[in-house]
């Protein structure tokens, strides 16, 4: 396939801050849009987000010179340049940067050719997005069987930085269990269901609705982080469901927010309580006892390895404990966790990373450890729906892509309901 031409412009993601999209046209004429997301809680090791530090234009978080990446430095090395897999474009892209972090051209800048890149390729070839995907996740093991809609982590309350710190836990989960919810529509349509039914909850107790960064509820007069789980397990039931049977909860704690690297001990400021790392653990296993919480994302600090160890070795036999700040979906960060039984789970996100074929390496290498992967969008997104069709196409078989509100979570559910129709 060769590159007939290539165009970058700033667009703004789903909090009005700037962001990458890249177009792409293979010279059959195939032509596709690559858009970035971009997180607030992210990762220390996550690769370079390349933003303009100009003051002068949004506050700082300009895009320009990711833009000027592609149009003046990548497109005039990649137009009429032939390259016959995802793999070798990718590969490409990594070598000319030639830094661990992508920090020559920047992750944003790299990842918004990389999808635009497989998105034009899909369709050149014919085939639906999580096809591609799943070919070049399986290569020759692939089989349509192998794609699978996946079990999702619906959100409902968030707090922390995404949500006003109305809790210290970031985000407060719901999942219906797919042994009981065999369709993804019929699992969406259960998560729509008490996703409005904690909206009347909360009314009731006279709180407000105000939603977060990525569409859950983040109500002001929340007492405590248990208060929250009280809500939403009134939420479940008063919408006809069966706590655990058939709905269960996931938190992502985002730990690293509001872990004291000097005094190394954990700070829930909504209630004004601190905890050396043994108390902490204790707490959490507690919490997670009294209500059905199943997946617990960054329950301890980014580069507290022997924190997650001994959460892992706690609580690892019953619940996914899963890495994100930790591994920020990196092969050699996963490789280390294994030594250490950090964790049991890894959440993937391609732009920590930065290209479709180093997420799929993340995948590949987590799924040879036993790992489960869940796929996840971040906080800023755009309408971009690709990891709609990755989670499908690939290893992942859970996906945390926010509440079932606002235009850009709603885009990726719907996607998968749409694919799951062309099954
Ligand atoms: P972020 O949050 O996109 O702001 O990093 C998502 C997450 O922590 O999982
Ligand atoms: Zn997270």
């Amino acid at each position: 396939m060769r590159i007939k031409q290539i165009w970058s412009r700033e667009i703004l993601d789903s909090r009005g801050l700037p962001t990458v999209s890249t177009t792409l046209q293979l010279d059959d004429g195939s032509t596709a849009t690559g858009k970035v997301p971009s997180g607030a809680s992210t990762g220390k090791t996550e690769v370079l987000e390349l933003r303009d530090n100009d003051l002068k234009r949004y506050r700082g978080q300009g895009v320009l010179d990711a833009v000027s990446n592609v149009n003046d430095l990548l497109a005039p090395k990649l137009v009429n340049k032939e390259f016959l897999s995802q793999e070798s474009f990718d590969q490409y892209l990594i070598d000319l940067d030639g830094t661990e972090f992508k920090t020559n051209f920047g992750g944003n800048t790299i990842l918004s050719l990389s999808i635009a890149f497989a998105k034009a390729s899909a369709l050149s070839k014919g085939v639906p997005l999580y096809e591609y995907f799943g070919k070049l996740y399986w290569r020759e093991g692939f089989k349509k069987e192998l794609l699978e809609l996946p079990e999702p982590l619906i959100l409902v309350i968030e707090g922390g930085s995404h949500g006003n710190w109305v809790t210290d836990i970031q985000e407060y989960m719901i999942v219906p269990r797919k042994v009981k919810f065999p369709t993804f529509a019929d699992a969406l349509r259960a998560g729509s269901e008490i996703y409005h039914t904690i909206h009347d909850v909360l009314k009731e107790k006279g709180y407000t609705a105000n939603t977060g960064f990525e569409g859950a509820f983040a109500p002001n007069q929340l007492k405590s982080n248990e208060e929250a789980f009280e809500i939403i397990i009134e939420g479940i039931e008063k919408a006809g469901y069966k706590v655990d049977k058939e709905i269960y909860l996931a938190v992502d704690i985002a730990a690293a927010e509001f872990f004291d690297t000097s005094t190394k001990k954990y700070i829930l400021k909504s209630e004004k309580k601190t905890f050396t790392e043994q108390e902490w653990i204790d707490y959490l296993d507690k919490l997670f006892s009294k209500y059905p919480v199943h997946i617990v994302e960054d329950p301890m600090d980014q580069e507290n390895w022997e924190g997650w160890s001994k959460i892992t070795k706690r609580l690892g036999q019953s619940k996914e404990i899963v890495g994100d700040d930790l591994l920020t979906t990196n092969v050699k960060r996963i490789q280390k966790a294994k030594e250490i039984n950090a964790v049991n789970s890894v959440l993937i996100k391609p732009n920590q990373i930065g290209t479709i074929t180093e997420t799929m390496r993340a995948m590949r290498v987590s799924e040879e450890f036993g790992y489960s992967c869940i796929l996840s969008h971040r906080s800023g997104e755009t309408n971009d729906s690709t990891i709609s069709d990755l989670v499908v196409g690939s290893y992942a078989q859970k996906c945390k892509f926010g509440a079932p509100n606002r235009g850009e979570r709603i885009e990726k559910y719907n996607r998968l309901m749409e694919i799951e129709k062309r099954f």
